[in-house]
């Protein structure tokens, strides 16, 4: 798997994506934007990959934001275009069925703090900043940052976040419930592949029905319940189900196939 802009390693199951312009801060351009879809297209079709760390190269940031130099001179229709394919890659982070952590090295910022809020969880190490500026540039988020803050850290917290520009912390972001865990940056990869390995011996369709039915949860044209009895019905026609149920009987531990 070789991408221009990512670094990618497949780890014990684990598929881990460094952002790497590190002399850029690892700011979004539009070729990290085309290499995070594709690869997200392989995250999807390659049962060998059961979960993804996305990162950032380097000590300082995990992605401060959005590439604003491509944003020059960009006309009204091409920055609602620049806004949907964000969203857009963005949205297969989060409907990805395999679990994804964001390890927030540094700064997220803009569309990096967008991009960390699309994975399905944050773990941040000390120095993590987090916020969206985009105001200061007289533009406001377009990568799914008004929605995905808002859900994340309640309407006040967000609108004060996006009005004023201002950044937080990592140990306010953990206050805010933005971020899951915060550690010692040296410790940021281990802490998310520990979390990832406890999913990895669970059963594949359970873990991604699941997070299926979650993220419904901030789906309007969905009712969660509905699609929540619907996918826990469709656990009980995997071979995994019975594996499962049958383990439990004999006190054993299961062997989860994936089908
Ligand atoms: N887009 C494009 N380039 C960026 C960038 C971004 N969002 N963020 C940083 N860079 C580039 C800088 O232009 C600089 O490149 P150069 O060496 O070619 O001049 C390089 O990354 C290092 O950044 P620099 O500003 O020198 O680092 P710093 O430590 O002084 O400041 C920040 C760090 C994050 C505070 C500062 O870079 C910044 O404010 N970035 C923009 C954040 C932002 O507004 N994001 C939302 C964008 S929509």
């Amino acid at each position: 798997m070789s991408f221009q802009t990512l670094f990618t390693k497949l780890e014990d199951h684990t598929l881990i994506i460094t952002i790497n312009r590190p002399d850029k801060l690892n700011a979004l351009n539009q070729q990290v934007m085309l290499d995070l879809d594709a690869v997200m297209d392989r995250v999807y079709k390659f049962p060998e990959i059961k979960s993804v760390i996305i990162t950032g190269a380097g000590l300082k940031s995990f992605v401060a934001g959005a590439d604003i130099k491509e944003f020059e001179a960009l006309s009204k229709e091409a920055a609602i275009a620049v806004a949907k394919k964000g969203q857009s890659v963005f949205s297969k982070i989060e409907n990805s069925p395999k679990p994804v952590i964001a390890c927030v090295n540094g700064y997220a910022l803009g569309g990096g703090c967008e991009l960390a809020m699309s994975c399905h969880f944050i773990v941040a190490s000390e120095n993590a900043l987090f916020g969206q500026p985009e105001v200061n540039l007289g533009i406001m988020p377009g990568y799914g940052g008004t929605q995905r803050l808002t859900q994340k850290v309640g309407k006040a917290r967000a609108m004060e976040l996006i009005v004023t520009g201002n950044t937080i912390s990592a140990a306010q972001a953990l206050e805010y419930g933005l971020v899951n865990y915060v550690v010692p940056q040296p410790d940021l990869i281990a802490k998310a592949q520990s979390i990832l390995g406890a999913s990895h011996a669970k059963a594949p369709i359970a873990v991604a029905n699941s997070i299926k039915a979650v993220n419904a949860a901030w789906d309007e044209s969905i009712n969660g319940y509905d699609l929540e009895a619907t996918l826990f019905g469709e656990c009980f026609i995997t071979a995994d189900c019975k594996e499962g149920i049958q383990a439990f009987i004999d006190k054993r531990k299961p062997d989860f196939k994936g089908h």
